[in-house]
């Protein structure tokens, strides 16, 4: 038997410390963790059915998609549409926003999400996860578009990623530190496992995909130069390196030991400043690493205070341990 809280016994503890809270939110959690469940289940049948590989056809931002891509996406909307929880939604597999259909009511929220991160990694049986965001629907709205969508991170109400990884996990914030839960297989309950996450403001682990070197600016090259320099170099200790090529992944270590991760402005594209997405990778994932006491910045401000300008929007991101972040900043700011 379990002594350990489950996560919608926590949400809703959680939820009765706000005054004139309607359970409407802690509704929508569920739904998220009920479509999340059902994309682990999808996740760990791998092989088993016909899941893996590429879909053949593109998203909006030119990549390739993964069959997963495709069916994450449509668990995500099937099971979230029809809930009344929400005003409507966007996914990165998406173009436009997704309105919900006329026979079902509306809610309060925006959900923006990134049903499937890490997907280039599923046909290689390494962790993926989905990554969410929940804006208000700001009020008067009847039919929201993608301008009510365009809030800054700052205006998040909650923000989430569940891992399928060797055990498949959610880890959420709603502003009042980040709290991780254990999917138990057999009970089919997230159950609080890792109360109270925090990021140690100093590390000796970066992460960055190294092949993009060339295309660095000169801030970006004296840190990592600096770090593989280690105990000989000006920083005078050894650093390590990871690079898993899931986001999800990349905050989930953060969030246990520390680091600091970066998909920097790069010269390969001047039409994408950055790799990552605004509104459903870097604003959530900085309202959880701000949360457990991290940064993150774009190297010029703060992630969550970039007003957004599209719903695919990309942008430079380094976050983690809170020292090392303060650090690259200020090779920008001396640059
Ligand atoms: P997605 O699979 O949702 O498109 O996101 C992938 C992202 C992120 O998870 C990861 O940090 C990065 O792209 C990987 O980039 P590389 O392909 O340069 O390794
Ligand atoms: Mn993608
Ligand atoms: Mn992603
Ligand atoms: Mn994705």
């Amino acid at each position: 038997m379990h002594s350990g809280t489950f996560l919608t016994q926590f949400i809703i503890e959680e939820q009765r410390s706000i005054p004139n809270a309607t359970g409407d939110f802690t509704g929508l959690l569920n739904d998220i963790v009920t479509a999340c469940k059902t994309i682990s289940h999808l996740v760990n049948r791998g092989g088993l059915i016909d899941i893996l590989g590429a879909a053949g056809t593109e998203n909006v931002q030119g990549e390739g998609q993964k069959k997963l891509d495709v069916i994450s996406n449509e668990v995500m909307v099937k099971s979230l549409e029809w809930t009344g929880h929400l005003a409507a939604m966007a996914s990165e597999e998406v173009e436009g926003i997704i309105s919900i259909p006329s026979q079902y009511p509306k809610g309060k929220y925006l959900l923006l999400f990134d049903p499937l991160d890490g997907s280039s990694n599923i046909d290689v049986n390494i962790s993926v996860g989905t990554i969410f965001s929940i804006l208000r629907c700001p009020d008067g709205v009847p039919e929201p578009t993608e301008k009510d969508f365009l809030q800054p991170g700052t205006q998040q109400v909650c923000a989430g990623f569940c891992i399928y990884g060797p055990t498949t996990m959610m880890v959420l914030t709603t502003g009042h530190g980040v709290n991780g839960f254990t999917l138990d297989q057999d009970i089919g309950e997230f159950i609080l496992t890792h109360p109270n996450m925090t990021i140690p403001e100093d590390t000796g682990e970066f992460a960055i995909n190294m092949s993009n070197q060339r295309f660095w600016e000169a801030p970006v090259q004296r840190y990592i130069e600096e770090c593989i320099q280690g105990k000989e170099g000006p920083r005078g200790k050894n650093f390590n390196m990871r690079w898993v090529a899931s986001m999800v992944a990349e905050v989930y270590r953060i969030l246990t030991r520390g680091g600091i991760f970066m998909y920097p402005w790069d010269s390969r594209d001047p039409s994408k400043p950055g790799r990552l997405r605004l509104m459903y990778e870097a604003n959530p994932m900085s309202f959880i690493v701000e949360q457990a006491g991290g940064a993150s910045s774009t190297s010029q401000q703060r992630i969550l205070e970039v007003d957004p300008e599209g719903i695919h929007q990309r942008v430079p991101v380094i976050l983690g341990s809170k020292n090392e972040v303060e650090r690259v900043v200020a090779y920008h700011q001396e640059a």
